[in-house]
């Protein structure tokens, strides 16, 4: 199997056979040169930027007060990130542990400020030629290529050491197509048309729900302001509160425009090029092509029931006796229409010596308008809260008229982020409640010992049609299709550790963490590849389970040079940590 993927990979493409094949590094004579890259900003209208770090006017020889107080003032806001080409939304993926460099915006003045796993250049496309362009560029000149929409990865796809980044963020072209008819291959009849919204590659969330809220649809969206529409969400499954009743983002997906590896256009749907379709649904963000835009399904912008709940307890026992009693209510709140977040944070500071544990609970009852019900699903559960805690949980409710006002409501168009997190995940099954084992995965959150301010979080996003939807033909991990609960654990790294302080907060993640709650149904589930571990063992498994041989076969069909290749991605395997070496 190798000799023939590497006859078709690399003779044909006349690269050398040579297992230390690596990326054009700057400083080679291989790196384009001056006109090289003056010929490429002039094909892409001249958008090509020459890219520094977010906080470099916050360091040393590159210092500038009045930059670095605006740097300093968006330091949080996924908003201004997201259209910064220097910026990840997790600071930790801006820096580059391996060769010892970083660029914190809190690092003292003094530190000088290095790339990182910033890109050197960024061609701020807008249009698909210009996408074209970029990535004919990246191949000719064997370049490091990483495609950065948001940024919000925590794997850190959207980032890598001394490469050509293509970014997205421009592209926000919204419509809605009342009368969806796919492109099919001419001599194939064309189904019939539905209601599509078509989402242009730099779309984010808030754009969205903005834009569809005077027009009475909705999609299948995520909880969020400036997560990606069409990016890493969608590509990577994509979960959200109205997949119980239409099931995952990548479910909804009718067609897909992308760039090829070898600069071509081309349209993937369920008539034409049905590989690349099965794998942009689910098989993980930039592995494949570059999306253009993706036309959805529409739904319904459904009314909502929104409730929410929460405690505090002293940290200690009557926390997660509180935690274990809500478990007990999941299945039965799921069953009633319910989808939804709770965070766990067992140290919260409230004071300099002083910390609270606290639980937060936040559901939407999808297609509901009646408080009364919703109460009545929330009665029994407050009071096994209560008498688990020994504290009365308050609790909110309220009726929205559609979906998309609720969301406009809760996300006002930007997140928080620019701290540095690392996670871990796994997917609990619906049998492991109904077994009542859930006092199982009560115990293993408990156990993580998480430290000040760290928080463990359950998401109650499937269930209903994301289980009925088993026999689509996709690459989203089948895992979901059993799965009840998404538990992810968010760890805090902060810029005055060492890198070797961070190594072992990442190691107690992916040693401690992680197989936690793996243990809780050995070889049974799996990972959401979005929001994981980004050191997850064994990550071809947990990410695509039975669906990872197809995929790696579609991917070496598809881009046999991998010039697409992010961390943990499909055909990762064969490069190193940041993808410049073959490492095979
Ligand atoms: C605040 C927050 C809220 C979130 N909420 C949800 C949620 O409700 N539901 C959910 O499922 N997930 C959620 N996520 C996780 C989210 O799905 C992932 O972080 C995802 O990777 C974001 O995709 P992006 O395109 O916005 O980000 P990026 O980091 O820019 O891209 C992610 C990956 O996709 C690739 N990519 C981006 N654009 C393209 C393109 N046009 N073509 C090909 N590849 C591309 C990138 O190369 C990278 O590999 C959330 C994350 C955050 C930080
Ligand atoms: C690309 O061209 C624009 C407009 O001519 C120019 O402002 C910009 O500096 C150029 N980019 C690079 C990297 O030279
Ligand atoms: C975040 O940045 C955006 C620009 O991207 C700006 O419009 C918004 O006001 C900022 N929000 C805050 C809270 O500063
Ligand atoms: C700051 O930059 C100057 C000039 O490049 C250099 O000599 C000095 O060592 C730098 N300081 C630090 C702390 O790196
Ligand atoms: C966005 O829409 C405008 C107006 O319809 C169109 O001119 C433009 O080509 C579109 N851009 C992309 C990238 O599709
Ligand atoms: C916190 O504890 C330290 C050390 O015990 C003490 O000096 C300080 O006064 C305390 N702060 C508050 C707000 O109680
Ligand atoms: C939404 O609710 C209405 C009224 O109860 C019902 O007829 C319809 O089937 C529901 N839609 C879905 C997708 O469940
Ligand atoms: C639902 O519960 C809330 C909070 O207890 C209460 O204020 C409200 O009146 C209840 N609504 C209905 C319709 O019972
Ligand atoms: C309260 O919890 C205890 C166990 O902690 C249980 O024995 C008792 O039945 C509960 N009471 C109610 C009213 O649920
Ligand atoms: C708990 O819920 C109440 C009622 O909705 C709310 O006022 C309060 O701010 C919430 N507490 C936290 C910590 O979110
Ligand atoms: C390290 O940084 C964190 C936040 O970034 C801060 O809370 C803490 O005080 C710092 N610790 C030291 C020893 O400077
Ligand atoms: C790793 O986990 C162990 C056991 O929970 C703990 O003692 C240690 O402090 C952790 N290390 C880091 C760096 O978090």
């Amino acid at each position: 199997m190798k000799t023939w993927l590497w006859g078709i990979s690399l003779v044909a493409g006349g690269l050398p056979v040579d297992a230390t094949f690596c990326r054009c590094q700057p400083g080679q004579s291989c790196w384009p040169s001056e006109t090289n890259w003056a010929a490429l900003n002039k094909t892409i209208g001249g958008s090509l930027v020459a890219v520094k770090p977010f906080a470099s006017p916050c360091h040393n020889t590159t210092f500038n007060a009045a930059d670095c107080a605006i740097v300093q003032d968006h330091a949080r806001n996924s908003s201004y990130r997201s259209s910064q080409p220097g910026a990840l939304q997790w600071e930790n993926w801006e820096a580059w542990p391996q060769a010892e460099e970083q660029c914190y915006i809190n690092a003292p003045q003094s530190a000088p400020c290095r790339q990182g796993r910033v890109s050197l250049f960024s061609a701020e496309v807008r249009s698909s030629q210009h996408i074209q362009a970029a990535v004919k560029f990246a191949a000719h000149h064997n370049l490091k290529l990483v495609i950065k929409n948001t940024g919000h990865d925590f794997l850190g796809r959207s980032s890598a050491p001394n490469s050509l980044q293509i970014m997205t963020h421009w592209m926000k072209n919204i419509s809605i197509v009342d009368d969806f008819v796919p492109t099919v291959p001419t001599g194939v009849d064309a189904p019939g048309g539905v209601k599509a919204v078509t989402l242009g590659a730099g779309v984010q969330l808030h754009d969205v729900y903005v834009y569809l809220r005077s027009k009475g649809v909705m999609i299948v969206g995520g909880s969020s302001s400036t997560v990606g529409a069409a990016g890493g969400y969608i590509q990577g499954g994509g979960h959200s509160v109205l997949g119980q009743l239409h099931g995952m983002a990548s479910d909804n997906a009718l067609e897909f425009e992308v760039v090829l590896a070898d600069g071509s256009l081309a349209i993937a749907n369920a008539h034409q090029n049905t590989d690349l379709f099965f794998a942009l649904r689910g098989g993980g963000g930039g592995s494949f092509s570059v999306v253009v835009s993706v036309t959805v399904k529409a739904h319904p912008d459904y009314p909502v029931v929104y409730a929410t709940a929460n405690f505090t307890t002293s940290p200690d026992d009557p926390f997660w006796a509180g935690v274990d009693a809500f478990h007990r209510h999941v299945p039965r709140l799921n069953d009633n229409g319910g989808s939804g977040y709770y965070s766990a944070i067992p140290l919260t500071p409230v004071s300099e010596n002083q910390t609270v544990s606290t639980f937060l609970l936040y559901m939407m009852f999808v297609n509901q308008t009646s408080t009364s019900a919703v109460n009545a699903s929330f009665v029994p559960l407050l009071a096994d809260l209560k008498n688990a805690t020994g504290v009365a949980p308050a609790y909110h409710v309220a009726a929205f008229p559609t979906l998309s006002s609720l969301y406009t409501t809760l996300f006002q168009g930007s997140d928080v982020t620019g701290s540095q997190v690392l996670l871990g995940s796994h997917l609990i099954s619906r049998s492991l409640f109904d077994s009542g084992d859930s006092s199982k995965l009560t115990s293993a959150m408990s156990e993580m010992q998480l430290g000040l301010g760290e928080l463990v979080v359950g998401m109650l996003l499937s269930g209903g049609q994301v289980s009925r939807n088993r026999d689509i033909e996709s690459a989203l991990n089948p895992a979901w299709r059993d799965t009840l609960l998404h538990v992810v654990s968010v760890r805090l790294l902060s810029a005055n550790m060492t890198f070797a302080e961070q190594k072992a907060v990442a190691a107690n993640i992916t040693q401690r963490d992680v197989p936690r709650l793996k243990a809780l149904e050995p070889g049974k589930m799996g990972a959401y590849l979005n929001e994981a571990d980004a050191n997850e063992a064994d990550f071809q498994t947990s990410f695509w389970g039975s669906n990872y041989p197809r995929l790696r076969a579609i991917k070496h069909k598809r881009d046999p040079h991998d010039l697409f290749i992010t961390r943990k991605g499909v055909g990762s395997d064969r490069w190193d940590e940041s993808g410049l070496c073959r490492v095979d």
